[in-house]
């Protein structure tokens, strides 16, 4: 819960919505409901481009999502709103660099801006979770784990 007692609103970025945040915003949820803390958080996820708005996550994130549980299934892609989304999120956390340089250029507030995997807290310096989608299967694994590194991570810097 946020000061004001309402959800906490946390926006999942990355660049085509459907890869690496549709599958961050799954493992976060889940996490989430594993702890009886659903009621305290609003979560969603976006990408700075709108090329795939409305369809599903990419096949192989909705596999590796599977393979541990995970149903992303009816998640769609929408593109970075930048006029409400920093305003109707209180965490927006962008998957890798350029996606954070992109929403801090379109006027989001650089300290609701979160990078993901700063709150792994093994990494000693700043990391992107890089793209999957030009890549091997593999790579949607890789991804995968460090999405849950980072969510726990999150999780406990929330103080839950
Ligand atoms: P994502 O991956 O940003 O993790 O969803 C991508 C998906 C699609 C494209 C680029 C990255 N694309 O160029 O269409």
């Amino acid at each position: 819960m946020s000061e004001s007692g309402k959800p906490t609103g946390v926006l999942f970025i990355c660049l085509g919505n459907i890869c690496r945040s549709p599958l961050a915003e799954g493992i976060f949820t889940h996490l989430v409901e594993q702890r009886g803390l659903s009621d305290r958080f609003r979560i969603d996820s976006c990408g700075t481009g709108g090329w795939h708005a409305g369809n599903p996550p990419d096949p192989r994130s909705v596999l590796v999502a599977s393979k541990n549980g995970l149903d992303l299934t009816r998640l769609r892609a929408r593109k970075f709103d930048p006029h409400r989304d920093p305003i109707e999120f209180d965490w927006l956390i962008p998957m890798d660099r350029q996606n954070e340089i992109d929403i801090i250029e379109l006027g989001t507030p650089s300290d609701k801006v979160r990078l993901m995997r700063s709150f792994d807290r093994s990494l000693g310096k700043p990391s992107d979770v890089p793209d999957p989608y030009y890549g091997g299967d593999d790579g949607f694994d890789k991804v995968y784990e460090m999405l849950v590194r980072a969510c726990e991570g999150m999780l406990t810097h929330l103080g839950h």
